[in-house]
């Protein structure tokens, strides 16, 4: 049981009274889909406070239904950049994007493994009219043209944030022109996170919603990034699948159609994104008007969202297969085979265990059990190796990013402990 006390162990020194940060000094607030894939780690020792994570979390949700990528429950100098730069808030200061919407699909499964019944039914109960509304901005003021494909205005917002599938759409947004200082290199070392030029770009988009009063309608004409991100889609595709049922049980009343409508509207959209060169689905640039031609771990996450057809579903399993083995530690972020790999950079190679996980569900959705085990047992060799990181190099295992993390060990309580696997799907 050592590793499991060490992952408890983890949660409960970034517990800071009700949410629970990334990991101490180098991400010291709370990040949406850090925070939902931390409730399911919480989940298995602690159901109140997993349930209060979900609370405190739609508490900072925007009066449009916009849940923010992070919330800033506090001052700290540990960060940069924090709410003074962002400028934005309902309630809590928080950013002004938001990230990966995976919240329903968490909150589904706390539901279907809590012990303590009435507790998860009154949350899920006071959560759903929130997660409605959640999905509905995502659909609405993401998707204005309702072309069934949801577009994405920041990197950040992608939680991948300097995929190079993102690099060329990036290199088209002007750098920022005041001076900064990073935090995040007082933390890493910066062979592991993102180059200057990149984040002065991030920067330069932070301040264009403040200067556009953080209205979707100019962000969505005027915004010089915006991408269709495969991993959003698909997260979101499942994730409204899970509201729905969650709905038809217990949230008697709710209005659902746009929800139902941005469904299927997904559902027959997303096959323009298909690559048959590749195997997989592209990310899309919006602006440019063309497919991005890099293969990461966003372009195979449709099996999660049951978007793939048979056919489809049978060539991804194939490139999974073949991606998982060209590095010995899970699915690299990026396939090692592209010219823009780096095994330790963010997010431009290194294995990130939540990924995983999301690509080992869909594997077994379709089928693909025991593909699916190789991708777990894979990611388990990077934690046994060094710990609980913020991701892994793909090449070698050694943790990379922040140390003591919250979602590594979250992901290692629900779905790595070979006891809790069968029942984590
Ligand atoms: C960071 O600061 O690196 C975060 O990923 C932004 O969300």
């Amino acid at each position: 049981m050592a590793w499991q006390d060490d992952a408890a162990r983890i949660l409960l020194a970034n517990d800071r009274d009700g949410h629970t940060v990334p990991t101490d000094g180098l991400y010291p607030f709370q990040w949406s889909w850090d925070s939902a894939i931390t409730a399911l780690g919480w989940l298995t020792f602690d159901e109140a406070r997993a349930w209060r994570e979900g609370a405190v979390m739609f508490d900072g949700q925007w009066e449009n239904g916009m849940l923010p990528h992070i919330l800033f429950h506090g001052d700290s100098s540990t960060y940069f950049p924090g709410p003074d730069v962002w400028g934005g808030g309902h309630r809590i200061p928080s950013s002004a994007i938001s990230q990966p919407p995976v919240w329903a699909t968490t909150i589904r499964k706390m539901y279907e493994a809590a012990k303590d019944r009435s507790l998860a039914e009154a949350s899920v109960r006071t959560l759903l009219p929130m997660l409605v509304d959640y999905h509905d901005w995502w659909y609405r003021e993401r998707d204005p043209e309702e072309t069934g494909l949801v577009r994405s205005f920041h990197p950040w917002e992608s939680g991948m944030d300097n995929s190079p599938a993102w690099d060329e759409p990036l290199a088209r947004v002007p750098p920022v022109e005041w001076e900064y200082q990073r935090r995040d290199l007082g933390h890493v070392d910066s062979s592991e996170r993102p180059h200057k030029p990149e984040y002065d770009r991030f920067l330069y988009l932070v301040d264009f919603y403040k200067k556009n009063d953080f209205d979707p309608e100019r962000i969505y004409k005027d915004c010089p990034y915006r991408v269709i991100d495969v991993g959003i889609v698909s997260i979101l595709h499942r994730a409204s699948q899970d509201l729905l049922a969650l709905c038809g049980e217990l949230g008697g009343g709710l209005d659902v159609a746009g929800i139902e409508a941005g469904l299927e509207g997904t559902a027959e959209a997303i096959h323009s994104l298909w690559s048959e060169s590749d195997s997989c689905f592209l990310n899309y640039d919006d602006i440019a008007d063309e497919p991005l031609k890099v293969r990461t771990t966003a372009t195979i996450l449709p099996l999660f969202g049951g978007l793939a057809t048979a056919e489809q579903a049978n060539r991804m399993a194939e490139t999974i297969d073949e991606w998982l083995r060209a590095s010995a530690f899970g699915v690299a972020s990026t396939h090692p085979a592209e010219a823009s790999y780096e095994p330790q950079r963010y997010w431009r190679g290194p294995v990130w265990p939540h990924i995983n996980w999301m690509i080992s569900l869909g594997l077994e959705k379709y089928g693909f059990d025991e593909l699916a085990e190789d991708v777990r047992i894979a990611t388990k060799k990077c934690i046994d190796k060094t710990g609980f990181w913020e991701y892994y190099d793909a090449d070698s295992g050694k943790g990379c990013g922040g140390d003591e993390f919250s979602w590594p060990a979250a992901v290692a309580l629900h779905w790595l402990d070979d006891e809790s696997a069968s029942c984590a799907s």
